[in-house]
């Protein structure tokens, strides 16, 4: 729920705040977030135009080691050394890091998002001369070319430039440093600067004082005379402009802001850091969500940048890069030969601006046109900007978009394999209110034949907004209400938000405050904010003693009244903070180790995740998979649950949108993505749902949510023919679970997304980078919902050169590529099944995807140009970690080539028992048998029974009846 939504229903009308969120009520308040302007440092660094970089790298300071290389950057300007460390790493990725040599204090560094030191490679100098080194980054033919001065470094596959860094010399590094003109801060910048002394006398390293830089830099190298030459020169300069000074200093904002009635105390200062990114030959750029945006990222120039700050924005507008719940600092490049990514792992507040220079104006050197020959070589450039941190960033090499999936995935993780319930449909409102309401519509379902997992409640279920607890009133029983769903073989999920009511008498308040978990302020005290509870504290997700303390929690002796079949749902987690700067957390707020939240700030949603993850593995002992749904997220939130879009609305520009921003969520690992359907906002006219259950049940989380302020939508409440559509939609995706099921098995092990944009399978093919009205699921399914009020028909893009595509409700075989145009009714999902594919569904649809577990299979095998078809099947017991830790489960595969199709194992190390078996077998684009023939180990050869439809080639092969584990094979004779 968005911050400003209920304020009326609560007891707070009186507050400044509120007044500002009324103020406008059908969209966004844009003046309640910043723009980069209104961002102090964003502007600071904007200012900083394209030109020579003031950095020159010493390359006398270089070192190498086993795996990295390190070396000096200086800063012209202002003598304030920096390290630069670059690691090549195992499959094509190379990590950049700069951080000053000396600073004042450490920078933060963002831990626990890598799953692990990510392994390297060995570097070596494979050239050197007066102005750069060359390295070899140790695989795939990969070179760095460092160039001293003016600083920068391109990197190459072979005599092909790759990407760039720095090339437009916006690497901008604020040092830490003393505030100058406060009697106190004399005082102190004295101290440092004696302490800088007695460390110099020990440190072999150039210190950061500018009078004795020469000494050192001379000691750290083979000091060629030229170097020494410049150091004295330096010197020199450098005492001109004192220790620290640069012109950012006297900046307004630099060490203090004000944004509408919040000031932001910045204790350290302007502490930012920039660096620009080129990508020769590159047009298409996609990623960074999340945004309210098209697929493929427009350039920023004349406008704002792509803003990466994790915000509870109310009622979100389209169509722009203002800042969303959620960040994943990661940015993929793709033309027809390569696909490249940077991820940019910085916690901080993050602007991203990209430019092209399609126009013609090449901005590179001459580097490229050495190696390219010169010409209007198309190029895209992108600039990072974090407000503080360290420069830690990751190219991912590619080449292909798979190969970036899995060097992404090596680093952060992949998507967490979900229980299938969490796969089927959810039903959500703000809020079913009570057990009666819960009961009621429990059984609508089932008095409707419609199939769904999961009944939710939102904050209203809690006692007074305290999490972890139940409103006596409306929600007495909760085990008997919890039994009753799982004796339909049903779950729910409650809310567990992040903000901790202020009340002495509730006791996970107390224990939080007694152990000292919360939050602080930048005076020491704890942080308090208004949200829902009204004033809350919120607990330090950052500590991981608090972590283990919040996963206790959900232990069943905790938290009262839940049970196996209670999940939960983590709402306003950015954090939301109703009073606060932005509506979030105040940055200088205070967290352990004395990090400030400005440093933390997108990593907070992450980290209660975590610790809601976590807390439900420890309370079934390790045993059972969690299942968690997050609003804010940050690169690496994949390996904790599920996202959705947030607050939306029920309006058809929403409905679109949801195609591309889970895309742009699915291409940076987070594949468990899903849009409110119906919309959250407003009231969608029967069209529209109807429309929204239709494009949900292709998407990969499927809820339906609401306001409170919403008029009921059960999906029965609409008449019968729409009740009737709707039906239809959600046993669509209930026959397609093990498919589902399967492409997130396959996403838990690779890393590739289970939503993928087009130009994922086609990237050569231009014609899709820019298509984000349709979709791939796997490498089998391409969907285009109708998303457009009154359709009467969409227009279909079909890719690859000499495929063919089956409607998956006609059958009908078309050709591709070709645009296709389906003419369309109410009750049209235009799917395709692509030719080549094999596809395995449950067509016997009952109340939820736990009754339908053992239910048989029907393999749709889609036959390819050349009469072949492949496709897999992943089956285990749906909810625990034993297909991990026990290899208990089934990976198979079917395979039809010679007019026989083949099951047999995928993975050998994976076994396990299920009654389920194999009921039809349908072969679409199938000449017609003059018989069917089933083989199998140890077993007479059997003949099945089938039909053929002439019209639109489809056998139909009924009752193999072989076990889904087990191996055979069916012959066409
Ligand atoms: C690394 O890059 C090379 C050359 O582009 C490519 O052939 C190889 O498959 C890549 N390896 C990985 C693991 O991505």
């Amino acid at each position: 729920m968005a911050a400003a939504a209920a304020v009326g229903r609560l007891e707070m009308a009186a507050l400044a705040w509120l007044a500002l969120s009324l103020a406008v009520v059908t969209a966004v308040d844009r003046s309640n977030f910043k723009t980069c302007d209104q961002s102090s440092f964003c502007k600071r660094q904007r200012n900083v135009e394209a030109g020579s970089s003031p950095y020159r790298a010493l390359l006398e300071s270089l070192q190498l080691s086993q795996d990295s290389m390190k070396i000096q950057l200086i800063n012209e300007a202002n003598k304030v050394p920096l390290l630069l460390e670059l690691y090549g790493l195992k499959g094509n990725m190379t990590r950049i890091r700069i951080n000053e040599l000396n600073p004042l204090k450490p920078r933060y560094e963002v831990p626990d998002v890598l799953v692990q030191d990510p392994p390297t490679t060995r570097l070596s100098v494979t050239g050197r001369d007066d102005n750069s080194v060359e390295l070899s980054l140790g695989e795939g033919n990969h070179k760095l070319i460092l160039t001293a001065k003016p600083f920068r470094m391109d990197l190459l596959e072979g005599r092909e430039l790759v990407l760039s860094v720095n090339s437009r010399g916006l690497l901008v590094f604020e040092h830490l440093r003393q505030r100058k003109d406060s009697f106190s801060d004399k005082v102190s910048s004295t101290v440092v600067s004696i302490w800088d002394r007695i460390k110099n006398l020990f440190s072999r390293e150039p210190p950061k004082e500018p009078a004795s830089e020469g000494e050192g830099a001379a000691e750290a190298s083979d000091a060629p005379s030229s170097a020494e030459q410049e150091s004295t020169e330096k010197t020199e300069q450098g005492e001109e402009a004192p220790k620290g000074a640069s012109e950012t200093e006297e900046e307004p904002g630099s060490w203090e802001e004000t944004f509408k009635t919040h000031t932001d105390s910045k204790p350290n200062g302007p502490t930012s850091v920039g660096l620009d990114f080129s990508f020769p030959g590159v047009e298409n750029v996609y990623g960074i969500p999340e945004h309210a945006d098209y697929l493929r990222l427009r350039t920023t120039e004349g406008g704002d940048p792509y803003r990466l700050y994790n915000l509870d924005v109310f009622q979100y507008e389209l169509y722009n890069p203002m800042a969303l719940y959620g960040s994943v600092p990661v940015l993929l490049a793709h033309n027809p030969q390569r696909t490249l990514g940077i991820f940019w792992l910085n916690a901080a507040e993050t602007w991203v601006d990209v430019t092209s220079n399609t126009a013609g104006k090449t901005l590179f050197g001459k580097m490229l046109d050495y190696m390219q020959g010169g010409g209007e070589t198309p190029q895209t450039d992108v600039r990072w900007m974090s407000e503080s941190g360290i420069i830690d960033v990751f190219l991912l090499l590619g080449p292909s978009p798979n190969d970036i999936f899995q060097q992404y995935a090596s680093l952060t993780g992949t998507q967490a394999l979900p229980p299938l319930f969490a796969l089927a449909y959810h039903q959500s409102r703000w809020n079913y209110n009570d057990e009666e309401d819960v009961s009621t519509v429990d059984n609508g379902f089932d008095e409707h034949d419609i199939p769904y997992d999961v009944i939710w409640l939102d904050i209203e279920h809690a006692d007074g907004k305290r999490y972890f607890t139940w409103d006596p009133n409306k929600f007495p029983r909760p085990r008997e209400m919890l039994q009753g769903l799982a004796a339909k073989r049903r779950k729910m999920v409650s809310i567990v938000d992040p903000h901790i009511k202020v009340d002495s008498a509730y006791r996970i308040h107390n224990e939080i405050r007694s152990r000292d978990f919360y939050v602080k302020t930048k005076d020491g005290s704890d942080y308090e904010g208004w949200c829902w509870p009204g004033s809350a504290g919120y607990p330090d997700f950052t500590n991981p003693e608090m972590r283990a303390w919040w996963s206790s929690m959900f232990g069943y002796d905790h938290y009262e009244g839940s049970m196996e079949n209670l999940y939960t749902w983590n709402d306003m987690n950015e954090p939301s903070v109703f009073n606060g700067p932005e509506v979030t957390m105040h940055k200088d707020a205070v967290h352990q180790g004395g990090w400030e939240h400005r440093d933390i700030h997108n990593l907070y949603a992450f980290y209660v995740q975590m610790a809601t993850a976590e807390g439900q593995v420890k309370r079934s002992g390790g045993l059972e998979r969690p299942f968690v749904l997050t609003r804010g997220f940050f690169a690496g939130s994949q390996r904790y649950g599920a996202v959705w879009t947030g607050d939306n609305a029920a309006e058809w520009d929403h409905l679109k949108i949801s195609i591309p921003m889970c895309l742009s969520l699915a291409l940076v690992g987070i594949s468990f993505c899903g849009a409110d359907v119906g919309g959250f906002f407003k009231n969608p006219e029967p069209e529209l749902l109807v429309r929204w259950y239709q494009a949900g049940a292709y998407q990969p989380f499927f809820r339906a949510h609401a306001h409170m302020d919403t008029t009921r939508r059960e999906p029965w409440l609409f008449g019968e023919e729409n009740k009737a559509l709707i039906r239809d939609a959600v046993r669509q995706r209930y026959a397609l679970l093990p498919f589902w099921y399967t492409l997130f098995y396959h996403s838990y092990r690779t890393g590739q997304p289970v939503m993928r944009p087009l130009w994922v399978e086609y990237p050569q093919d231009a014609t899709t980078y820019a298509i984000d009205d349709q979709y791939l699921l796997g490498d089998a399914l391409l969907v285009h919902p109708v998303t457009a009020q009154g359709a009467r028909g969409v227009q279909v893009y079909l890719p690859g050169k000499g495929e063919v595509w089956y409607d998956v409700h006609t059958h009908q075989k078309l050709h591709a590529p070709q645009t296709h145009y389906l003419a369309v009714t109410m009750s049209s999902i235009p799917v395709y099944q692509r030719g080549g594919s094999i596809v395995a569904r449950k067509e016997r649809v009952r109340r939820s995807s736990d009754c339908m577990y053992n239910d048989p299979y029907t393999l749709y095998v889609a036959l390819g140009p050349q009469g072949t078809a492949q496709g897999e099947l992943f089956v285990d017991d749906g909810h625990t970690f034993s297909f991990e830790t026990k290899g208990q489960y089934l990976h198979r595969r079917f395979s039809f080539s010679g007019n026989t199709l083949t099951a047999s194992s995928a993975d050998p190390k994976g076994s396990f028992e299920t009654p389920a078996w194999i009921e039809r077998v349908v072969i679409l684009g199938a000449g017609k048998p003059a018989a069917v023939f089933l083989k199998q180990k140890d077993v007479a050869e059997s003949r099945l029974d089938f039909t053929h439809e002439a019209e639109t080639s489809v056998l139909t092969i009924r009752k193999p009846a072989v076990n889904i584990g087990a191996d055979w094979s069916i012959s066409l004779r």
